[in-house]
Formats: structure tokens, sequence, C-alpha cells
């Protein structure tokens, strides 16, 4: 028998080393390494063993003659806009999000919409047991639809269940995973949830998927710092990474592709959870905007775009004298370098000062927000903070800053402008742009975010 090959990798960042350190030189972790034993042959080269020889590689051209690919819609038409119109047969998607945001409730709702539409599906559940995926079914009230339910967390069991027997059709077509993290495969010796273990379970997984097109849906942990737990390459290896995001303390849940092989990453879904599980949100923007309180200092009325979506949300800004030497800068939902970059462009190129004050900075409602055109947006909550003169309650704002203080067009204007109207907003803060605005909003553009400022002060 093949000796057993030993390994050191990092459970932080997935790298290998020669020997045991206490310090991962790739991410400067400290006692991540651990040793994992590897026997010779993974389950899935076994049956591949064979004298060695060369073949030769065939090439073929790019046009194919592959129809276009057939997808599985579920229904659920936030989950569909995410995935491009539904999951392709043989994919393998990745879903992470912090503990108890409601991946296992999205995930069961998803499999009995499916498996209405004819689809065979299996849940395997490694975290919880039947009974209580059961409790969770009755409480969606999904208990009558046909899904297969297992609890199980040995992949070479999973594997061998699912496979279709010689000769025979595929007695799955979707497997729900629930979660890598308790899933192991019996040739490496180290724990479930450890590096080496998360990185076999999924290659098994993908195999699994790729050689009998059955599509995998795979429950990830997020770690602290929000990046799906075990190796980065977990990312890499599947085709479809979505993040299932939002703040506990909210009712919204948001998903967003981040990898995307077969459709787009930029496109969000919007859920409320609510007493029977997951409900989509057709109209995120009434929703985001339903607890804004108008006329007040520091508020102001981002028209964001997510994918092709427009959403307005609203950016709260409040600034306080300091305690401290240096000040606080605290941000939910945005990033806080961009908001220094701000703070630093209200300063030098307009003279407002905020050196002295705490500054808190918030997009309410749990949405995250990246996009720079929400900096005229952050910039206008922030001078009214300060000033403590409100913002027109029926205006909405976009824009990006530079660091001349110059304010740049933005993507898709007229989308955001239009999704304002509908909502009832009366005008506009905008870029001076080639596109010139349709409907009956007031615009009023501007070049210099030095001209926003003194505008706003009146
Ligand atoms: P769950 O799907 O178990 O989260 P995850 O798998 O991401 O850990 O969801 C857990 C939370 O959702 C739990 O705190 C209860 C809440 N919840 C509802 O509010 N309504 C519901 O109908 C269900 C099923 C769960
Ligand atoms: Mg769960």
């Amino acid at each position: 028998m093949a000796k057993p090959k030993i390994s050191y990798a990092c459970q932080n960042c997935g790298a290998v080393h020669p020997r045991w350190s206490g310090h991962c030189d790739a991410c400067g972790g400290w006692n991540t390494i651990t040793e994992e034993i590897q026997s010779a042959a993974p389950v899935g080269s076994l049956k591949a063993k064979g004298p060695a020889r060369s073949n030769v590689v065939e090439f073929v051209d790019l046009k194919g003659q592959n129809a276009p690919l057939p997808r599985a819609s579920s229904g659920i038409g936030e989950w569909d806009r995410v995935t491009g119109g539904g999951l392709v047969p043989g994919s393998v998607t990745l879903i992470g999000g912090d503990p108890g945001i409601g991946k296992s409730t999205l995930l069961l709702q998803l499999v009995a919409a499916l498996a209405q539409k004819n689809l065979t599906c299996a849940y395997i559940s490694g975290e919880e047991a039947i009974d209580q995926v059961r409790l969770r079914a009755r409480r969606l009230g999904l208990e009558q639809s046909p899904v297969h339910l297992a609890s199980a967390t040995s992949v070479r069991d999973i594997v061998s269940t699912l496979e279709p027997q010689k000769g025979q059709k595929n007695p799955y077509d979707l497997v729900v995973i629930d979660s890598i993290q308790t899933m192991f495969v019996d040739t490496i010796e180290s724990a479930p949830g450890t590096v080496g273990q998360v990185r076999a379970t999924t290659s098994e997984l993908i195999r699994l998927a790729k050689t009998h097109n059955i599509t995998v849906l795979i429950v990830g942990h997020v770690t602290k710092e929000g990046t799906i737990a075990g190796p980065r390459v977990l990312e890499h290896m599947v085709d479809t990474v979505l993040y299932f995001e939002g703040d506990r303390g909210h009712q919204f849940r948001i998903l967003r592709g981040v990898k995307n092989r077969f459709g787009p990453t930029d496109e969000i879904g919007v859920f409320e959870m609510g007493g029977k599980g997951l409900a989509e949100v057709p109209n995120p923007s009434a929703l985001f905007l339903a607890e804004r309180r108008e006329r007040i200092s520091g508020s102001a009325v981002l028209a964001a775009l997510e994918g092709t979506r427009p959403v307005l949300v609203e950016v709260q800004a409040l600034v306080a004298p300091t305690t401290y030497s240096a000040p606080k800068r605290a941000v939910v939902g945005y990033d806080s370098n961009r908001l220094s970059m701000i703070l630093a462009v209200l300063e030098a190129r307009c003279g407002i000062m905020f050196s002295g004050q705490d500054v808190y900075l918030n997009i309410a409602g749990g949405l995250k927000i990246a996009e720079p055109a929400a900096d005229l947006a952050v910039a206008a909550a922030l001078c009214s903070a300060l000033s403590g003169i409100a913002i027109s309650g029926d205006a909405i704002i976009f824009g990006e800053i530079g660091l001349s203080g110059e304010i740049r067009p933005v993507p898709q204007p007229d989308l955001r402008l239009k999704e304002a109207e509908k909502l009832g907003f009366k005008s506009a803060y905008i870029p001076q742009g080639k596109s010139k605005p349709s409907g009956h909003m007031d615009c009023h553009s501007f070049t210099t975010l030095d001209d926003f400022v003194r505008y706003l002060r009146g």
C-alpha cells in the first residue's frame, strides 16, 4: 500500500507548507497550520488508474452545435434573476451567508418549488436532524412537497446514493448539501470543516455534478471576515458563488451573485423573512424607504443601481463633536475607505471641516452599497448632518465624486430617474451629462462638489 502523504495546510488561507510552523507566511495567521494526512488515491481517481500513456489532445472550433443552455427556472423570480434565469443542469453553486440568515430556509423553499416542476430533488442536511428540517418544512407549509430528505455527512455514501446505476437514468436531478463544513471523505483523516476536507468533499461533489449532470447546491459557512470559510480555491472550483446577506435586525435578505459562469454577477434578489419563510420583494425601493422621516438633517435618498434594477435607499449621516483625540468614523452598509475619501474631498476642495467630529454613516434597511454613484448622496447627507439643514424630502441624488472635487456621470441615469419618478419623487441632484432626462422630474445638474454644496446651503 502506498504511504500516506502528510501535508501542512493553513486553515485560514489554504496555503500548503512543507513542514509545520506556528505562523503562516501566506496569510500571516498564527497557529492556523494543521497536519493533514492524505491517502495516495482520492475517491474519484480510484477508477481511473491504468498504465501510464499519453493521448493526443483533440481540438475543436468555438462554434460547436450546442443548443442554448437549458435552465431549471424555479418560479421564484428573485432567485431566477440572480442565477441568470434558473439553474443550469450539472452546475455547482455555492451559497454563503452568516449563521441564521436563512440559507436553509431559502434552499428548502427552492427545492420545493423545483420539485413542483417535476425535478427530483434531494435535500441532504449534515447540520440538522430530519425532524428539525421537517419542522421547518411544516412552518413553511411545504410538508407535502415531494422532496427527498436525508441526514448524512459521508460524501462517499452521498455520491454512491445519487449516482445512477450503469445504463440507467439519473435518479436525482438536483441535490442540496447543507453544509459543506459538516461533510467528510474517509480518505482524509482531518476533521470535517478543515481545509483538506472542504476541498476534497467539494471536488467529489463537483465530479458527481459534471459526470452525471446533476445540479449541486452547496451551503458554505462564512468566517468572521464574511468570506466563505475554507480555502479560497473553493470559490474557484464551483461554477457559481452566491452570498445571502442581511442584517439580522432587519427582515430584508439580499441574495447577491459574486461569481457566475452561466449568467450575470451584478444582480441582487431581495427577500423578506417573515413568519412563513422568505417572501419575494418585487419592489425593494418602496420597502427600503418605508420608514424614512422627511425633513430630517443628515438624510439623503440615493438612486442606486443593483444589476439591471434601480433601487432607492436612504443614506443617513450623523455628525457629533468627538471626545477622542482621533475622531471616530463608523459605517454600516458602505465602504469606510470611500467615506474617508469623500470627507477628504469635502475638506480639501470645499472647505467643509469634519476634523474634531465623529462621523457615522448608515445605509438604511441593511443594504450594502458599493457603487461610486453613491458618493454624491453620501456627501449630501454628511453636509446636511453638519449644517443641520435638511435636504428636500422629494429629491433623489446620485453621482460619482473625483479627487479634484468634480462630479462625474454614472451609468444608467435614466433608469434611476424613472424609478424615482415612479415612487413620487419630484426633483433630482445629478451630474451634468449628455443624457437628457425624460419625464416630469426637476433635474438640477452639477459639475463640481463645491457648486453642489453651495446649492444645498441655499
Ligand atoms: P435558517 O434557514 O436556519 O438559517 P441558516 O441556514 O442560514 O443558518 O434560518 C434561521 C432563521 O430564520 C431563524 O432565526 C428563524 C428564522 N425564520 C423565520 O423568521 N421564519 C421562518 O419561516 C423560518 C423557517 C425561519
Ligand atoms: Mg442552516
